[in-house]
């Protein structure tokens, strides 16, 4: 079994650390092979996804990715950015289901800034359509306006759209998320608004023919931001486009706490992935040693369970975090009173320690 390492940039190389020492520790014959992405990518190779790189991502079964970007990158265009480099494995690899777990651990909830009642025993799954949407809409650009009020003038512009069989797939995925689930599902829009997320309502609608056993309901984003911090263990299941799915999932991650905690896998039609945490590179903590590894930990976990069908090694990763975090052991992210303050490399140490 073939794992494309790809630990980018900031904290991204400190937790992979973390995440490749647990898999090693796994007894299990995988070959890991690493690659430079995002910025690393820029500097080593002039662009942040090279074509060395998306070759292994291509070739591996399963691809584990830390975190892209610095804020000095900023200034490049766009093409170059780090952020290219997780868009671009998204699309070239037809990555287009994203799931993005919030799962509070009993441990933590003081951790989170919403009242222990709203949050306690949260476990809800946002699934968000990747490779669609205004994220990668043509046309896009800047240019002189042609019609309006403003006509003439400089304007920026997006293009939202979704194609009917982008929406059929991922509703399929979603469904079936949820049969494995709690049996709920909530399909997320701006039909109020959005000709495309009207349509987007009315296939998801359609494919709910074949799910008959699953309850459906549609809310609008504005209103699912907001049910999302007052009542967030109403959800079980969300499905929703790329860009409303980035916005909610950040939200439903500090659900949790922190959004040092949470894995997140995105698989093609066949299942094979990139597993990532949900968090970004946080430069400004890279190199001090005390970023959360456990997110990148579990993602190594959802990895074994989806794409390398190694159920029995996720189950026990899975349950050395709990131990840990049962032991009290936490970093800076997730830290209070009366619990042990551990940095980066001590936190992967005490999951490999739990393995046992
Ligand atoms: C995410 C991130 C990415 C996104 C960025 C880094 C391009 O925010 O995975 O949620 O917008 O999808
Ligand atoms: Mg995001």
């Amino acid at each position: 079994m073939k794992i494309a390492i790809l630990p980018g940039d900031g904290i991204g190389t400190e937790i992979i650390e973390e995440a490749v020492k647990v898999l090693n520790a796994l007894g299990q014959p995988f070959d890991m092979e690493s690659a430079p992405v995002g910025g690393a990518g820029y500097e080593a190779h002039g662009h942040p996804l090279p074509e060395g790189t998306l070759k292994l991502a291509k070739e591996a079964d399963a691809i584990l990715f830390g975190a892209v970007g610095d804020w000095k990158y900023d200034t490049l265009e766009r093409s170059l950015r780090p952020e290219q480099a997780i868009l671009g494995l998204r699309k070239h690899l037809t990555l287009f289901a994203n799931f993005r777990p919030a799962i509070l651990y009993p441990e933590l909830v003081g951790a989170s800034t919403l009242k222990p009642e709203v949050v306690s025993g949260l476990d809800i799954l946002i699934v968000r359509e990747l490779n669609g949407d205004i994220y990668f809409g043509q046309p896009r650009g800047v240019r002189e306006a042609p019609d309006g009020l403003f006509k003439g003038a400089r304007e920026g512009f997006d293009t939202m759209r979704y194609a009917e069989p982008e929406i059929r797939r991922i509703a399929h995925v979603a469904f079936q998320a949820a049969r494995k689930r709690g049996k709920r599902l909530t399909s997320v829009d701006k039909a109020n608004v959005l000709e495309t997320f009207q349509f987007w309502k009315d296939i998801v609608t359609d494919v709910h023919k074949e799910y008959p056993d699953i309850e459906l309901d549609h809310m609008y984003v504005d209103n699912a931001a907001m049910q999302l911090v007052r009542a967030p263990k109403k959800f079980d299941v969300i499905v929703t486009g790329n860009m409303f799915g980035d916005i909610l999932s950040d939200a439903a991650a500090m659900l949790t706490g922190s959004i040092g905690m949470l894995p997140s896998a995105s698989l093609d039609a066949n299942s094979k992935g990139l597993y990532e945490p949900s968090h970004g590179s946080a430069p400004d903590i890279a190199g001090k040693g005390i970023a959360n590894p456990l997110a990148t930990i579990l993602s190594a976990a959802m990895m074994l369970r989806f794409s390398l069908n190694l159920p029995a090694e996720a189950d026990r990763i899975e349950n050395a975090v709990k131990k840990v975090l049962a032991q009290g052991l936490r970093t800076p992210d997730i830290h209070e009173a009366g619990t042990t303050k551990v940095g980066t490399a001590e936190m992967g140490d005490a999951v490999v320690k739990a393995l046992a």
